[in-house]
């Protein structure tokens, strides 16, 4: 049996799509990227925005006459929008044979098995359980990199957000077992680990004793061959003097925190339940770049929740343009069912919501490009991930900072942590060339960049 697995959505859903192949592969199947020679089709799906939403209902839309010309394909919808929408997907969609919750991908061999026994739609939507698996460290796509899970769920209920419903509440994993994880992915080769979790920072609050993220990233510092230890998503109102000093401090933890803003507007971010002002997001930033010489800040923002009047956007750009953002990720507002902002008017109209998009865009490019134009000239620690999209001969390699770096090399320097000297730069990518590392050669001092602040 050949299995196709698409993926919307997240971090935490490339790593579950990953988790599932891997259970698949254990069960015998084999895996595809070609939609002609499958046996059974997977969406692993995101209901963060309609969008993603409606991307998935047009692809499924899109196999109807597959699955009549081919009855025994089998095809199922997994993760965030099998949870929200359940039933309904079979009525949108009745050719689909199986929809598979947030808690239940673990246990997908099953659910096929018996999808294809019963020939009708299998539903396993149980929220009451722990996901469990047993992870194969050598069942992974890039043998150098690794997501892995700490904690899963969000108890945040911030107004606009759909994942405490389709996620649950925030569980974490056991600290014993995360670092069994990990000390394993490492003997397999990996050298770069990313903690994943919508609310990293809470990492520990429900299990008993005292484990934290900093113990955690202290822990996992101790590992031999480990070298880059990355988490996200880091909430504004959870972030710690301890985190910071962990950031600070071990020197495998990378100097970059997601810290998504969401709004610069106080009035906004109450509407939103964010839990802090813009105020105390600036002092954020200011104690993080004091604490940890270097480091990169990312955020996310919505634009256009309900009630966002110019003025009110008009303090975002501002935040934009005084945290200086390495990177923004910006969302146009997208009401979600059962979320407490879906009772409130969706009253900025779309045509304002893409111009503010827009607005923000530009500003973030102007600050991404002052901010890269600070790297050219230096020296950087980069992980060389594999060939750039564009241009075959070039590599892809990603500083400490998360900053990506074009330059020219050969495939075998893929998953090696190498030195770059940045050249050249653009709103979006810095460009620089191999250093050599020869013995007589001066070496240059990677990694921490030497001056305070990304820019
Ligand atoms: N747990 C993370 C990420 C959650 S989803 C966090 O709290 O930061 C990723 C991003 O999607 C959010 O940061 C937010 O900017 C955006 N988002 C969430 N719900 C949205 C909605 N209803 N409309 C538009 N953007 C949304
Ligand atoms: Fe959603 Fe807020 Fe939780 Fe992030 S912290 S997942 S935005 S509810
Ligand atoms: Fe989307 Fe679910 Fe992630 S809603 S953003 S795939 S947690």
């Amino acid at each position: 049996m050949k299995v196709l697995v698409y993926t919307f959505g997240c971090q935490m859903n490339k790593l579950d799509s990953e988790l599932v192949l891997s259970a698949l592969r254990g069960a015998g199947y084999t895996v595809t990227d070609r939609l002609e020679e499958a046996d059974v089709v997977l969406f692993n799906t995101c209901s963060v925005r309609e969008h993603a939403e409606e991307r998935v209902y047009s692809r499924l839309g899109a196999l109807k006459r597959l699955k009549q010309n081919k009855p025994e394909l089998l095809i199922g919808v997994l993760g965030c929008m099998a949870q929200k929408d359940g039933a309904e997907i079979l009525r949108r969609a009745p050719h689909v044979d199986l929809v598979c919750g947030t808690r239940m991908f673990p246990r997908i061999a099953d659910l096929l098995d018996r999808s294809a026994k019963l020939r009708g739609p299998v539903l396993a939507l149980e929220d009451d359980v722990n996901v469990s698996y047993h992870r194969v460290p050598r069942d992974r796509p890039n043998r150098f990199q690794a997501y892995v899970s700490v904690m899963r769920g969000c108890d945040n209920f911030c107004s606009y957000c759909v994942v405490p419903y389709v996620r649950g509440r925030e569980v974490s994993r056991p600290f014993a077992v995360i670092v069994d994880e990990v000390r394993r992915l490492v003997d397999d080769g990996c050298v770069e680990v990313t903690l994943l979790g919508q609310n990293v920072n809470s990492y520990g609050k429900s299990l008993d004793g005292n484990a934290d993220l900093p113990g955690l990233v202290g822990k996992l510092q101790e590992i031999e061959g480990l070298h880059r230890i990355r988490f996200i998503t880091s909430h504004p109102k959870d972030i710690t003097r301890k985190i910071l000093e962990a950031m600070r401090d071990s020197s495998k933890v990378c100097e970059y925190l997601h810290m998504p803003a969401q709004s610069g507007s106080d009035d906004i971010l109450g509407a939103m339940r964010r839990g802090y002002t813009a105020a105390r997001y600036r002092e954020l930033v200011a104690t993080a770049r004091e604490m940890v010489p270097g480091v990169a800040i990312s955020s996310d923002f919505i634009v256009g929740f309900p009630g966002e009047t110019e003025a009110d956007f008009e303090r975002t750009v501002e935040l934009a343009r005084d945290c200086r953002f390495q990177n923004s990720f910006v969302f146009k507002y997208s009401p979600r069912r059962g979320t407490h902002a879906a009772q409130l008017a969706d009253d900025v109209p779309r045509e304002e919501k893409r111009r503010r998009n827009n607005v923000l865009l530009r500003e973030q490019e102007k600050i991404s490009f002052e901010s890269h134009r600070q790297y050219l000239g230096r020296t950087v620690e980069v992980l060389v991930e594999g060939p750039s999209k564009k241009d075959s001969n070039m590599l892809v390699g990603r500083l400490r900072t998360n900053h990506i770096v074009h330059f020219p090399g050969s495939q075998e320097e893929r998953g090696r942590l190498r030195e770059v000297c940045v050249t050249e730069c653009t709103p979006l990518t810095l460009l620089g060339e191999l250093v050599e590392t020869r013995t007589d050669a001066v070496r240059v001092s990677a990694g921490k960049p030497e001056s305070g602040g990304d820019i």
